[in-house]
């Protein structure tokens, strides 16, 4: 059976684009493939984190995934650093990588350009990312659009460590979705949706109530056409609401467009807050009920287990080929 790898970090309440761009896949492809899936922590200290909120948005990430669907016995579910070996072979891909190709990150130009401190993990982080995913022999990586750059050079280091010391990665594939890879900003339809925006109204997190919800999707940027129809180039802000639209209620973008034919933005603003409410509900309130439970640690601790024993495996390859250690007699 092929195996599935993939991760978000625990930077913030996770938002509508990444229920769109991530877990949604997930959630269907857990039941034709060995699945991991990880809440990355480690990946949000790079950018300064208060240390209560981040471990409540930890056990927050966890609570939604199992909300939204993904079953701990089918995938196997947890957070980065109770796994120790994601950090080492972290280092050991560090030392494989140039600083030249992550300077070229996107990701990290965006994050750093025009800030004073910025720290040096920030710069590092896609070999630790390489390492999430190497480490567990993923066929296949689930993500949004933007983290196609980040697959490329785990492809990267994973060749290369194979032909400089000994042929025991697989080469990732990305997947991608068709519609919602990249569910955009609903204040700058131009720029990506993001958790770290510092305009609350430019996102909608999982966790939204149905008045924020209907606040921002009111708010959201369109233009002064007054035509529900689909045009990146030109309606980027329209599109993006109907993206998302069709993606929560499952109907094609044609479908809306002629229900919405001859009607203006209001009414289509206010069917759309309603259908991301009702997606939202029941995820919520699993998501409550699961806060509270010890369920949810049960879980994670034996997701933390399952993973390890597997990681574990691949990490003393790297040690091996990598000569680290003393041999073992
Ligand atoms: P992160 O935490 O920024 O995002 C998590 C996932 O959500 C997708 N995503 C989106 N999809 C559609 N529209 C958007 N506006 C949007 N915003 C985010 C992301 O593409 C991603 O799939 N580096 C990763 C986390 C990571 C990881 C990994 C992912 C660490 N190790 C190993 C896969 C495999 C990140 O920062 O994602």
């Amino acid at each position: 059976m092929k195996t599935i790898f993939s991760g978000i970090q625990p930077s913030g309440v996770i938002t509508l684009g990444n229920y769109v761009g991530a877990i949604k896949q997930f959630v269907e492809l857990q039941n034709d493939f060995d699945c991991y899936f990880c809440v990355v922590d480690q990946h949000a200290i790079t950018v300064p984190q208060d240390r209560l909120v981040l471990r409540k948005n930890i056990r927050t990430l966890a609570a939604l995934y199992i909300a939204a669907g993904l079953d701990h016995e089918k995938s196997t579910l947890f957070i980065q650093s109770e796994v120790p070996a994601h950090a080492q072979a972290g280092w050991m891909l560090q030392c494989i990588a140039y600083i030249g190709e992550l300077e070229r990150m996107t990701q990290f130009k965006d994050k750093s350009t025009g800030k004073d401190a910025v720290s040096a993990g920030l710069l590092t982080y896609p070999p630790l990312m390489a390492a999430d995913i190497l480490l567990y022999g993923a066929d296949l990586v689930p993500v949004g659009e933007d983290q196609k750059q980040h697959l490329e050079l785990t492809r990267d280091l994973a060749e290369r460590f194979n032909n400089k010391y000994n042929d025991i990665f697989t080469i990732p594939e990305v997947r991608i979705p068709k519609i919602g890879a990249r569910v955009m900003s609903l204040q700058e339809p131009t720029k990506k949706m993001s958790k770290s925006d510092a305009n609350q109204r430019a996102f909608i997190t999982l966790l939204d109530d149905p008045k924020q919800i209907e606040k921002k999707i009111k708010s959201a940027v369109t233009d002064s056409e007054g035509i529900v129809k689909y045009d990146r180039e030109n309606k980027p802000g329209v599109s993006n609401l109907l993206s998302i639209y069709s993606i929560l209620d499952n109907k094609t973008i044609e479908e809306i467009e002629v229900y919405y034919d001859g009607k203006g933005y209001g009414e289509f603003k206010t069917d759309l807050a309603e259908v991301v409410v009702n997606a939202l509900a029941p995820i919520q309130e699993r998501c409550n009920n699961l806060l509270e439970s010890k369920e949810l640690d049960d879980i994670l601790d034996a997701g933390a287990e399952k993973a390890a024993f597997k990681a574990n495996k691949m990490l003393k390859k790297m040690e091996n080929a990598m000569g680290l250690g003393r041999k073992k007699r």
